[in-house]
């Protein structure tokens, strides 16, 4: 068990490194927006969606993603990732089925994480991530996503 926490723990490390590596020489916020996704959907195992919505007032709109075509607009405070928004904290979902509300896009999605991403203290958007495995994602791949996107939030420059 021990083992498996640090080699999750070593893996974000690389990820954060690959990303270092990307965000590099580009500030451009929608260059490196896509570009953390297509890293993240390289690098993450048993992931069948990874991708960012975008605040726009009271609505998060659909970023850069990799996976299957997803649903554009999503009200703050529904679904997962209107109620992370909201909330401005991390949402952990085991199993998508058992959350009320949860907005279905990719019909094999099991479990699902949501994490905010704030520039300052307004929230920017979110980075959203679903498995078609139940129960992916841990405290570990929490800690290593919040990571992760505070690493995004300081790459992200100006208008989209
Ligand atoms: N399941 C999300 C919708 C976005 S898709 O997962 C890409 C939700 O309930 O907010």
């Amino acid at each position: 068990m021990r083992e498996i926490q640090t080699q999750k723990i070593e893996d974000y490390g690389q990820i954060s490194l690959q990303l270092e590596a990307l965000f590099t020489e580009e500030s451009d916020t929608l260059a490196n927006l896509s570009n953390a996704a297509a890293a993240l959907w390289l690098l993450l195992p048993d992931i069948n969606w990874v991708g960012f919505y975008i605040r726009r007032g009271d609505v998060l709109t659909l970023g850069p993603f990799q996976g299957k075509p997803a649903c554009t607009r999503i009200p703050m405070g529904q679904g997962v990732c209107g109620t992370a928004a909201r909330r401005g904290e991390t949402l952990l979902v085991p199993d998508v089925h058992a959350f009320p509300g949860y907005i279905a896009c990719d019909g094999d999605s099991r479990s699902e994480i949501v994490i905010p991403l704030f520039s300052g203290d307004a929230l920017w958007g979110v980075l959203d991530i679903d498995s078609p495995v139940l129960n992916r994602f841990d405290q570990d791949d929490q800690g290593g996503l919040e990571r992760v996107a505070r690493q995004i939030v300081g790459c992200i420059g100006g208008e989209l």
